[in-house]
């Protein structure tokens, strides 16, 4: 009998539990092993958990305990889980998390302890959507070329009501937050920080790039407006919050923001809370996965899975997925001014007689070329002018906009949307 320990029986803890036990059938089955529940760890005791398992608030209780043969952790956090987990596979125990945020800031550290116990994490990226056995163990065969993904379902549901029902960004946020979509302090969703703790943990399986969140690009939702939804209709785009991962040569160049996709394409489709990753290998071509990516049953079925394949085997293959170093086409991060793409801008100008000329002139002086440009009038004395460009460098946008920004006549900061 494999014995499990919870530390944190949360939304996804409490799932967890429950389908160790509603499912043991199956499982047990599937394992070849029994595999039950024997504590778990909240930090308020008073709290009926509905489960059949001892429950203390001291995680020592789990750790120390020589029964256990696998810890969960789901506290959620940065620096207590890093402890426990640290901890966890210091006295030989395998470890099963969906924290991201730990796996953005830890992951290799983790692995360097963790060696041969077994540490997995299948949950902490897009939730049900097997998507990292499907990255290293289904696709190892190939060079990843790129990842192009929907992985927060908060972001992709406010943008799906933006679009869909022309519903004010201020609205959505409230709605968002009252069906419990959204957390009381947003900002670690719309401002794409959740989603990148998962771009970072698929680019060191797909690419061995060790990277944190202060090293990309990274940007949110919450400058995008009905003019540029409107803008992306007329033009036929979608509008989403997209982590991208792609190769370049011997560059990985690593993104989460908004981003308008031709509407034909089929991550341009998924609507609401669901997530969808597109990865294309240099052998496969393009595959496709879409599921949950939240969500206590789904996200705990993933967390089910790790602790099976752990029963199983005792096990993992290696945690992020190389046993070793490549050889020769070492990948490196591609630096942000470097990145490529076309993009879309929002300038709201005064409406008076030499601007749009004067506009103009400082696209070409910082060699960028524009493909679409229309003029919205928003009052009496100013318009918005809705600018699609060519494909242009990073470095070059980001510079123009500050020149932009300066402009007496330009009214506020320029919005920028990147075109994919
Ligand atoms: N929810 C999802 O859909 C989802 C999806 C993917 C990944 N995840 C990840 O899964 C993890 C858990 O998420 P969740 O939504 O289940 O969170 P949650 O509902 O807030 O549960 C966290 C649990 O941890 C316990 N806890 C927190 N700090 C503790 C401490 N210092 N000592 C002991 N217990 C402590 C809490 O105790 P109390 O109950 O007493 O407060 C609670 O039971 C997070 O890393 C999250 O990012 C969640």
């Amino acid at each position: 009998m494999i014995k499990v320990g919870i530390i944190g029986v949360g939304t996804v803890g409490t799932s967890v539990a429950e389908i160790l036990r509603d499912n043991a059938d199956v499982i047990s089955a599937r394992a070849g092993v029994d595999i039950v529940v024997k504590s778990g760890v909240v930090k308020n005791l008073q709290k009926d958990r509905g489960l059949d398992i001892i429950i203390t608030d001291n995680v020592d209780d789990i750790l120390d305990d020589s029964e256990i043969d696998i810890v969960v952790e789901l506290m959620g956090g940065v620096d207590e889980p890093f402890a426990v987990v640290k901890k966890a596979l210091e006295s030989g125990k395998a470890v099963v998390t969906a924290n991201k945020a730990l796996l953005a800031y830890h992951r290799y550290e983790l692995q360097d302890i963790a060696k041969d116990i077994a540490f997995e994490y299948e949950a902490s990226v897009a939730g049900g959507i097997p998507i990292i056995s499907a990255l290293r163990d289904g696709l190892s065969a190939n060079h990843i070329e790129s990842i192009v993904g929907i992985m927060n379902g908060t972001c992709n549901y406010m943008m799906t009501k933006m679009t869909d029902e022309g519903v004010a960004y201020d609205a959505i946020l409230k709605e968002s937050q009252e069906l419990g979509y959204a957390e009381a302090d947003p900002s670690f969703d719309v401002g794409g920080f959740d989603a990148a703790h998962k771009l970072l943990i698929l680019a060191s399986i797909a690419y061995g790039i060790d990277a944190k969140p202060e090293d990309i690009l990274i940007e949110g939702i919450d400058k995008v407006s009905q003019d540029d939804i409107a803008f992306a209709k007329e033009f036929g785009y979608a509008l989403k919050l997209l982590c991208i991962a792609k190769k370049d040569a011997n560059e990985v160049e690593l993104r989460v923001h908004a981003a308008l996709i031709n509407k034909d394409e089929m991550i341009a489709k998924i609507d609401g809370v669901m997530n969808a990753i597109s990865v294309v290998g240099d052998k496969v071509g393009e595959t496709l996965y879409y599921g949950p990516g939240a969500g206590g049953d789904a996200t705990a079925s993933a967390v089910v899975a790790n602790i099976i394949d752990i029963a199983r085997s005792g096990k993992s293959t290696p945690m992020l997925g190389f046993n070793r170093p490549m050889e020769g086409n070492k990948l490196t991060l591609k630096p942000t001014a470097n990145i490529e793409s076309k993009y879309y801008l929002r300038i709201n100008v005064s409406d008076k007689a030499g601007v749009l000329a004067k506009i103009t002139k400082i696209f070409e002086e910082n060699s960028i070329s524009v493909a679409t440009m229309l003029q919205r009038p928003v009052d009496e004395n100013s318009a918005n002018l809705l600018i699609a460009t060519h494909i242009a460098r990073e470095e070059n946008i980001q510079n123009m906009i500050t020149i932009l920004t300066d402009l007496d006549f330009v009214n506020s900061t320029p919005v920028m949307i990147r075109i994919v």
